[in-house]
């Protein structure tokens, strides 16, 4: 149910909601930061840093016992063997993304990723050799494509083509996406796209964007670190290039934690491909002959650079098996409703106050996933003081911009409505 009506803007049908609610469980398979007065804090930051899972120490004692008892031997001995630990992470990153096993692995940093993605898929020529990114792209992916560019010899200014928003100046109307990368035509390397965009919430059609990529004879490469987690993904079927992610946002794998990368198996098992190679991409019956010469992996592993971290695969492995219970498809279905319902009790409470610039639903569509981004009408200074205040932890982008993230798996119907009474009572001047 999408419908809301004035019955439903109480504390009380807040908390029927909740007992409707088959993802409810998951809330105490996390840990809440303590709020001023010692409470849990109203935490809605998960596009920013998820929270901690509470299995995670548990997952990370045990590779510290390993450590402790094995020393080196833990690559064999440990209970999951360090050697193949990144393979632990695999099923549940192609259930996430929409991939075969083939096509996933963690590995690096989300920015570490995108580079070693361009490296293999920007492959300018004199005449092809645009990028177009997000009109509001990460700084991160900026400078990314900036040096990317730089590197091949190419000006930014001209390489780089940002989306014109439309014409409301927040969102970028669809169609014109398409007819973007159509004008570039055959000028055109690579689309790469932030899904959903980091400031504004909105979500791309990333099968239409790639089909008509591929149309004009273009690449499409997607960062999904807004994405994975939240969006319902089906980068296989999508015939995506490439795509990356970090695992500290909606996947709630801790500070810092390891990113994710697909390639499309068309781009798999291919010797001439540029790529940059370490170790930990060659054959893996041969690696410790320790020869001169790299035989990829015939999978997205050859990617790999480094023998991984295991603590930060351990503390993945924990937040993965919590996707794997919960699934990705009732993160979503919950997702949308819960957002859905802040919407709603925006609009109904807090219009006179901000103005939600984020997408809204489209039935068979997805236009966003579960963080609102709200533009104050007044200064928010005052309420973001009340917001650290009483425990909300939410965050502010200059110079009037809230976002707002209810995450399905650990945010309550009651959190919302108490949120929303927050704003209301504190963000008049
Ligand atoms: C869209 C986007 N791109 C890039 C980054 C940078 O990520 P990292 O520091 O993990 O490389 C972030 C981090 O928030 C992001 O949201």
């Amino acid at each position: 149910m999408m419908e809301f009506n004035s019955n439903h803007n109480s504390l009380d049908a807040a908390r029927v909601f909740d007992k409707e609610d088959a993802l409810a469980k998951f809330r105490n398979e996390f840990h809440f930061p303590h709020a001023p007065e010692g409470e849990d804090s109203l935490y809605f930051c998960g596009h920013s840093l998820g929270l901690m899972p509470k299995r995670t120490e548990e997952y990370l004692q045990a590779e510290l016992e390993d450590w402790k008892y094995h020393g080196v031997e833990g690559h064999f001995r440990a209970k999951h063997p360090w050697l193949p630990y990144h393979e632990n992470i695999t099923s549940s990153f192609a259930k996430l993304v929409g991939a075969k096993e083939s096509e996933v692995v963690a590995m690096n940093t989300l920015t570490v990723n995108l580079h070693l993605m361009m490296v293999s898929f920007y492959r300018p020529t004199k005449t092809r050799f645009k990028i177009l990114i997000e009109n509001n792209t990460f700084p991160s992916d900026k400078y990314g494509v900036d040096s990317q560019a730089r590197f091949h010899g190419f000006d930014p200014k001209e390489a780089i083509v940002e989306l014109k928003p439309g014409s409301n100046g927040k969102t970028v109307d669809p169609q014109s996406i398409l007819d973007q990368i159509e004008a570039l035509g055959d000028e055109l390397a690579l689309v790469m796209l932030g899904n959903c965009n980091y400031l504004s919430g909105q979500c791309f059609d990333m099968e239409a964007i790639t089909k008509k990529a591929h149309s004009v004879g273009a690449l499409a490469g997607f960062n999904l670190a807004h994405g994975a987690g939240n969006l319902l993904l089906k980068l296989h079927d999508w015939n995506v290039d490439f795509a990356v992610w970090c695992s500290y946002k909606y996947l709630n794998s801790g500070p810092g934690g390891l990113a994710g990368a697909f390639v499309h198996e068309n781009h798999l098992g291919l010797k001439d491909i540029p790529r940059f190679e370490g170790w930990w991409g060659t054959n893996k019956q041969t690696r410790f002959k320790m020869g001169p010469d790299f035989d990829p992996i015939p999978t997205v592993e050859a990617w790999q650079l480094s023998n991984p971290p295991i603590f930060q695969l351990a503390s993945l492995r924990s937040s993965m098996s919590l996707f794997d219970e919960a699934t990705m498809p009732e993160i979503r279905r919950k997702g949308d409703h819960l957002t859905a319902y802040l919407e709603y009790l925006l609009k109904e409470n807090c219009h006179d106050v901000c103005e939600i610039t984020t997408p809204a639903f489209e039935s068979g569509k997805q236009t966003r996933g579960s963080m609102l981004c709200l533009k104050m009408k007044s200064d928010p200074k005052k309420l973001v003081d009340v917001f650290g205040k009483k425990g909300v932890v939410l965050d502010f982008r200059e110079p009037d911009i809230l976002r707002v993230c209810p995450a399905p798996l650990y945010n309550s119907y009651e959190d919302v409505f108490k949120l929303v009474k927050i704003i209301k009572e504190n963000a008049h001047e």
